[in-house]
């Protein structure tokens, strides 16, 4: 893999598996980061590592909609490989508005496999990255393996389950290379504050309201953010192409957990003189619609082939990311300001 083409790479885990790259020993080739910069798109978290990796790191403001555009980077930077992280990624947001969701996630990888189809001779590997939530829900047992029929509820994940059956028609009919992840709920740093975490780390910070859906009860299981992107590199080094593999954080957790705990960590890492505990600021609001229950997952597949397993327990991820929240508020100031800030009090308000 000499020229890497990585597809949203502002976003939150594409610039994670960006730095991820550049600190790993065994990547020589050059990124060519796309990204159309949507709101949850952020060109400076990759500001450091442009500048001490000039020769190594292009960007380049486009969207995966644009065939044309995408065909002209193939051909002037001889693009031999992909990891496709781009998308419109929230859930709620493809509740109020799945347009995006179809445009992006569907057409825009549409677009990429059909580009990379003219080029079938020159091309090593297309990773797509998708998610679990193509399977649905889980009741109280049992896990998602590869095998799982897909059953997906939201805009997003019938998006993403659309763009992951694409990728596995462009390798059976058409020969292309490959692979395939759905992983977990990720967490950690330069993730939107829109998601669970870190929306619930702004507002507890802020002393507002800390919104619940329904009773709390879904589950789902988090991976930190450095483990998927170890996870993504693994396979796109060693997976056998035409293969799916999950990726989990072994880590289940109930959401008003989740929200207990970043209170609990909080008022030991920021007391308030004063005030009670934070978990007084949990509010119980209107459930999502369509909301599943719980996600796992089992990843005995890409840890038995190719030896990978989650290396950080939700305790020290979560106080980690935390802890970065805590650091970057120049960071989480700038991306919560103008239309996303209006964007997201409506949704305060609306949820009551
Ligand atoms: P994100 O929303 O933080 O970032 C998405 C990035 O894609 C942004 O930089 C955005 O500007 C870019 N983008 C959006 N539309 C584009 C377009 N038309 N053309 C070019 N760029 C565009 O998302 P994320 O959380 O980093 O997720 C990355 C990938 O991982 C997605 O494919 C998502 O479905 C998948 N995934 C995410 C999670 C999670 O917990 N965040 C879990 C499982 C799978
Ligand atoms: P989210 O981070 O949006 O990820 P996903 O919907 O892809 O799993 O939500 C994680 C869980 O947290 C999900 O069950 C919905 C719930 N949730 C809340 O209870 N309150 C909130 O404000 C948000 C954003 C999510």
């Amino acid at each position: 893999m000499k020229n890497l083409l990585v597809t949203g790479g502002c976003g939150f885990i594409g610039s994670n598996f960006i730095h991820y790259l550049f600190a790993e020993p065994n990547f020589k080739g050059r990124v060519i980061n796309v990204d159309k910069l949507t709101y949850a798109g952020n060109i400076e978290n990759l500001t450091d590592l442009a500048e001490q990796n000039q020769d190594r790191y292009i960007f380049s403001q486009t969207d995966i909609c644009d065939r044309d555009a995408l065909d002209r980077l193939f051909e002037d930077h001889a693009i031999d490989a992909v990891c496709h992280f781009a998308a419109e990624s929230h859930v709620d947001r493809s509740i109020l508005g799945p347009d995006d969701f179809v445009k992006t996630n569907i057409l825009g990888t549409f677009n990429l496999l059909e580009i990379f189809r003219k080029r079938v001779d020159q091309v090593l590997l297309f990773h797509h990255v998708s998610t679990d939530e193509v399977y649905g829900s889980l009741g109280e047992t049992g896990l998602f393996t590869e095998e799982t029929p897909y059953d997906p509820s939201s805009p997003y994940s019938a998006s993403k389950a659309s763009s992951d059956h694409l990728v596995r028609a462009y390798h059976r009919t058409y020969g292309l290379p490959t692979t395939l992840s759905n992983c977990s709920n990720n967490y950690g740093p330069y993730q939107f504050p829109e998601k669970l975490i870190p929306l619930m780390v702004l507002n507890a910070r802020a002393g507002k309201p800390l919104p619940v859906y329904g009773q709390g009860l879904n589950v789902r299981d988090w991976l930190y953010v450095e483990d998927h992107c170890r996870a993504v590199w693994t396979i796109m080094q060693k997976g056998r192409k035409g293969q799916t593999y999950n990726i989990g954080g072994q880590c289940e957790m109930k959401n008003i957990d989740v929200v207990a705990m970043i209170c609990d960590i909080l008022d030991i890492l920021e007391p308030v003189k004063g005030s009670g505990p934070r978990k007084d600021q949990i509010t119980y609001v209107q459930d999502r619609p369509g909301h599943d229950l719980r996600y796992a997952i089992d990843f005995s597949k890409i840890s038995r082939e190719l030896g990978w397993q989650p290396a950080e327990t939700f305790e020290s991820g979560l106080k980690k990311t935390i802890e970065w929240y805590i650091e970057n508020t120049d960071w989480t100031d700038r991306v919560q300001s103008g239309a996303y800030r209006q964007w997201i009090d409506t949704q305060y308000e609306n949820s009551g």
